[in-house]
């Protein structure tokens, strides 16, 4: 036997490591040498501070099963799992940080489906019974400069202010609180729906069983999901946020941003723009700003609702 093959042999702990990254070190594509490289040498670290014993490691690896199997077309909490421990608002500060004047970004969130219908602007994105206010959501969509952005794709959704999503709800329709709207000439758009409401994450899961094992609130403050697109600009997404500073301060999955807080205002008398509305009524002005680029879009973490 060659003597030399016998040195690399693992012996003792810090073997592991040397040896590992010694066996990944032919990898051709230099971006997953440099990111498995650094994601070993770090979980080796890990390791070796916390030392798990061998049911911690089980149960570690059980509960990253479960996660998948919690997943489905209609439910993901792979998405959950990676919003919560703060990753995915980690990613998207890494690659959004707002530093170049388009509007703040925030995660995407487990709930995006990418196949709500085309709405006209004005039409309301209520398509059944859906409790709460009304809110007139207006605003525009502009470039780095201010000139506005004509035929800019604005894809909406929220949760119902019960506190479900329409695909975690069969009593809501299809697509409830879900639309893509488009700007017009002079870059506005406008729709309605109803005031938002803050609510839980779903917790029937492994994400759920972490949350109460670490006493956290399971809540999500009151917000809109916007995918803001237009054809040489960078992609946004983003939530306009409406809630206490508290339950901003609180959000589960570290979204929630000073300057995404939408404002809100609640009419109480009727008011010429709005005729017929029920008071009190909400109404809610923002613009989306964005930055030239190549669009690029997420893929849909849920494809359906449901039945
Ligand atoms: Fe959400």
């Amino acid at each position: 036997m060659d003597p030399t093959s016998i040195a690399k042999l693992i012996t003792k702990e810090a073997d592991v490591t040397p040896t590992v990254l010694a066996a990944m070190a032919d990898t051709d594509d230099p971006r997953l040498k440099e990111i498995m490289t650094s994601m070993v040498t770090h979980l080796h670290q890990f390791l070796l501070e916390t030392r798990p014993t061998e049911a911690e490691f089980e149960y570690a690896l059980r509960w990253i099963v479960e996660i998948g199997q919690f997943t489905n077309e209609f439910h993901n909490e792979v998405v959950l799992a990676a919003d919560v421990v703060g990753a995915s608002t980690l990613i998207d500060l890494i690659n959004n940080d707002g530093m170049q004047g388009e509007t703040m970004s925030a995660l995407l969130g487990p709930f995006y489906r990418g196949d709500a219908p085309a709405c006209a602007n004005g039409e309301c994105i209520a398509r059944s019974e859906t409790p709460g206010p009304s809110l007139f959501f207006s605003g525009k969509v502009v470039g780095a400069d201010g000139a506005p952005i004509a035929g800019a794709a604005l894809d909406v959704w929220q949760a119902s202010p019960v506190g479900l999503y329409e695909n975690q709800d069969e009593t809501q329709e299809d697509c409830n609180l879900r639309g893509k709207f488009t700007s017009g000439a002079d870059g506005r758009f406008h729709f309605q729906s109803v005031k938002p409401a803050g609510y839980p994450v779903p917790t029937g899961g492994p994400v759920g069983v972490l949350l109460r094992a670490q006493k956290r609130t399971p809540m999500r403050p009151a917000h809109i999901h916007f995918i803001v697109s237009a054809p040489g600009h960078k992609t946004l997404i983003t939530q306009i946020f409406s809630d206490s500073p508290e339950a901003l301060a609180t959000d589960v999955v570290f979204g929630a941003k000073q300057q995404i807080v939408g404002d809100f205002r609640m009419h109480t008398q009727p008011h010429p723009d709005y005729p017929g509305a029920t008071l009190p009524f909400y109404t809610c002005e923002y613009d989306f700003r964005l930055v030239e680029g190549t669009p690029v879009f997420p893929v849909p973490p849920i494809s359906g609702k449901k039945s």
